[in-house]
């Protein structure tokens, strides 16, 4: 049993909560999107509950991997216990295709595959837009320290080794992602989430978004193409809300 205490924080897309154990908190998946920072909003019907399964899938995975993380086991159907990290204000994004903000800025086209892996560092301030960083930034700003920075790197593209044999599997493609990071008793943890909400990921065949860029660019099917990347992933189909709206 777990005892909810304090709303501490209310972000785009989640709450995290308190607990009674300091140690731990509650992250709350809502069905509230934001896009073009915070330009275009919209509800996701379902989307919570979508994302904190897909969450405890991947969080899951990555942890079997080696990839220390701050989720500790799913709650119920929109909540997860989490380990109550300092985050990092850094965040990672790594791209293995032309897409987004890369695609803009450069001039490059998107679904170009790119010859590396690209990582890139962004100052965690949405006010900002989250700014690109370098390397001499993050420690002139004492920001992480470089062994932090070191470490971010390494787990980051090993995420990416991990997500792509996992998502290849199920004929999905790993464009680009961003990930967060905490400290938590001196260990570096991986935070946040990792979801459609956070990640680009394209069906292999057909190459059409199964992410947030539905909502974004007002394709349609949002909710649908979540599910899809749900089932694909764990087999678990979850129904569409509207089907439940007419049940007692
Ligand atoms: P970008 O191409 O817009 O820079 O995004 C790169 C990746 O980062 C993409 O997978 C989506 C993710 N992302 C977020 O999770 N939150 C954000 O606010 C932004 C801008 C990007």
């Amino acid at each position: 049993m777990v005892s909810i205490t304090d709303l501490v924080a209310e972000g785009k897309a989640k709450r995290l909560y308190a607990t009674e154990n300091p140690e731990e908190g509650v992250i709350y998946y809502r069905d509230e999107t934001f896009a073009f920072h915070g330009l275009k909003r919209g509800r996701i019907i379902g989307k919570g509950e979508i994302n904190n399964l897909i969450c405890e899938y991947i969080f899951t995975l990555l942890s079997q991997k080696g990839i220390p993380n701050h989720f500790i086991r799913r709650i119920d159907n929109r909540c997860s216990l989490v380990k109550r990290v300092e985050i990092i204000p850094v965040v990672v994004k790594i791209r293995n295709i032309v897409a987004g903000s890369l695609a803009k800025r450069t001039g490059y086209p998107e679904g170009t595959r790119l010859h590396n892996t690209v990582l890139e560092y962004c100052l965690k301030d949405a006010e900002l837009e989250d700014p690109l960083l370098n390397l001499t930034h993050i420690t002139a700003m004492a920001l992480a320290t470089p062994d932090e920075i070191k470490l971010m790197e390494e787990m980051s593209l090993r995420v990416n080794e991990i997500l792509i044999g996992c998502l290849s599997e199920i004929q999905i493609e790993l464009i680009d992602f961003k990930l967060e990071f905490g400290r938590f008793h001196g260990q570096l943890l991986l935070a946040d989430e990792v979801s459609p909400d956070t990640c680009r990921f394209w069906d292999a065949k057909t190459h059409e978004p199964l992410d947030i860029d539905r909502f974004r660019r007002d394709l349609g099917n949002v909710e649908e193409a979540y599910r899809e990347v749900l089932h694909r992933l764990t087999g678990n189909v979850l129904r569409n809300a509207e089907d439940d709206a007419g049940e007692v």
